[in-house]
């Protein structure tokens, strides 16, 4: 695949004669490339989004919807194109691509049918001798969103971000990261197909270091979006001059498997929630902890099904593909090191032919190892043996990060008690971490982000609300 795509301001595909290349995890060569923006094409993106906000905010729901629908249908049409195009750029399976825009599809279709039932809130005002008020509190939008995604869901976490700031009357300034940046940059193309008004969404691709700070300072800015790295998400709350922040930064999703959990339907979940997408899910189970009367049988059972993995290409729906880029394969390798170098006990896994890692399961892993704490986003799953359920809790609570956990037991007082003590956005009970369905609110506190995310959560963060108070 050799793709060129030009970005999207102000309505007019554009590209400023100067090219970043986008090289694919499949075999490290490009496979496309896209404009290097620089200040200036970004300025006017900003300066095309103010400008369409003041018209874009007073057309009717339903014009807004139209569009979106047409946007929607646009990518329905082009799903195979799209998801072959995800295939090359971030490795992802082809089947698992359709299904992600299918996914997004239905989220622009939920999205549309929560913003028609947004309707003002209407309250009395009777207290403090105050009466014969009527307030009425309605939502409006923000103004310019600036949303940037990650590699790993380029359709689903730009979709999630873009479709209910537009619904709402908002405008969009969109920055897909490097790898993502071609399927960005074809979401453009059919915004621009739909004929959405000129500067209502901009889609604009470049090198983080020319354009990053450039993005995250602009004064036009009304929200920031992002989904991504905690160093990234930091450097956004340290540089953002108090920008409002809805942040989705990651996590270290444990599994905590009590002694009498279902353990062929516990495996079950907790392959496919840590080895999908070779682990490059925020939500990926990335660690297990376990009753020690069960940990022998659980990390048997899981050996038997790693074993089974497909490892391979993603043009083939491997389930196990290369990793995004050699830095990242590097990386996870450095934390199964550093368990081994710890005494941990490889099971299976730990070859490696470039960025693409065998899956690989490492038992008797401690607190004092690394890949007990840091988030590999890749396949890789340590399991941690705990002699109590106080200490499983206490090993899951001192993460720098919480975004969700897993608990499977067949003892739903057990399942209620130790979700009680959880300290994260949201506890599943005998299935693996998810964010899906994307109706749910989606949240991470500590290292794993800000704000909440959900559709009706993400409509309500871009849009505040303004109330008009008749008095009579
Ligand atoms: O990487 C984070 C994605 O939002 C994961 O979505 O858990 O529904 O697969 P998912």
């Amino acid at each position: 695949m050799n793709l060129e795509l030009n970005a999207l301001i102000n309505g007019e595909m554009i590209n400023n004669n100067e090219w970043l290349e986008i090289i694919s995890p499949i075999d490290l060569k490009p496979c496309g490339r896209v404009p290097a923006l620089k200040a200036n094409e970004i300025n006017q993106a900003f300066s095309a989004a103010r400008q369409s906000f003041a018209t874009w905010k007073k057309t009717t729901l339903f014009e807004r919807i139209k569009l979106l629908k047409h946007w929607s249908q646009l990518l329905l049409e082009h799903k195979n194109e799209l998801a072959k195009i995800m295939a090359y750029e971030v490795g992802k399976g082809i089947k698992d691509a359709e299904v992600e825009i299918e996914r997004s599809i239905e989220y622009i279709d939920y999205t549309i049918e929560e913003a028609k039932r947004v309707h003002p809130e209407t309250m009395t005002g009777d207290g403090w001798n105050i009466k014969n008020k009527l307030g009425i509190f309605s939502r409006i939008p923000k103004g310019v969103i600036l949303a940037i995604s990650p590699f790993n869901y380029p359709v689903n976490l730009s979709i999630s971000k873009i479709a209910p700031s537009l619904v709402m009357g908002n405008t969009v300034v969109f920055k897909p990261a490097t790898n993502g940046s071609l399927t960005g940059l074809f979401l453009a193309k059919l915004f621009h197909e739909a004929k959405f008004p000129a500067g209502v969404i901009n889609v604009v691709t470049g090198r983080g270091r020319d354009i990053g700070d450039l993005l995250i300072t602009n004064p036009e800015i009304d929200l920031i979006s992002f989904t991504g790295s905690v160093n990234v998400g930091n450097q956004i709350k340290q540089k953002c001059n108090g920008k409002e922040l809805v942040l989705e930064l990651g996590g270290k999703d444990p599994a905590l498997v009590l002694g009498d959990a279902n353990l062929a339907k516990t495996v079950k979940e907790i392959m496919a929630g840590a080895f999908s997408y070779s682990g490059q899910r925020c939500t990926a189970i990335k660690r297990v902890l376990v009753a020690e009367e069960v940990a022998d049988d659980l990390v048997a059972m899981l050996k038997t099904e790693v074993e089974k993995l497909t490892v391979g290409s993603p043009l083939d729906n491997a389930t196990v593909i290369p990793i995004i880029d050699d830095k990242s394969a590097d990386f996870v390798q450095g934390l199964i090191d550093d368990a081994l170098a710890h005494q941990a006990k490889l099971v299976t896994g730990n070859t490696r032919q470039g960025n693409l890692l065998a899956p690989t399961l490492l038992d008797h892993v401690t607190t004092a190892m690394k890949l007990a704490w840091e988030e590999p986003f890749g396949p890789v799953l340590p399991v941690i043996r705990c002699k109590s359920l106080a200490e499983m809790v206490k090993i899951a609570n001192d993460s720098n990060f919480a975004l969700q956990a897993s608990i499977f037991t067949n003892n739903l007082d057990h399942a209620f008690l130790i979700a009680e003590q959880l300290e994260t956005g949201t506890v599943n009970i005998n299935s693996k971490s998810q964010r899906g369905p994307d109706s749910f609110p989606f949240l991470g506190i500590k290292d794993s982000g800000q704000g909440v995310q959900g559709i009706r959560e993400t409509i309500n963060s871009v849009t505040r609300l303004k109330g008009l108070v008749i008095n009579y």
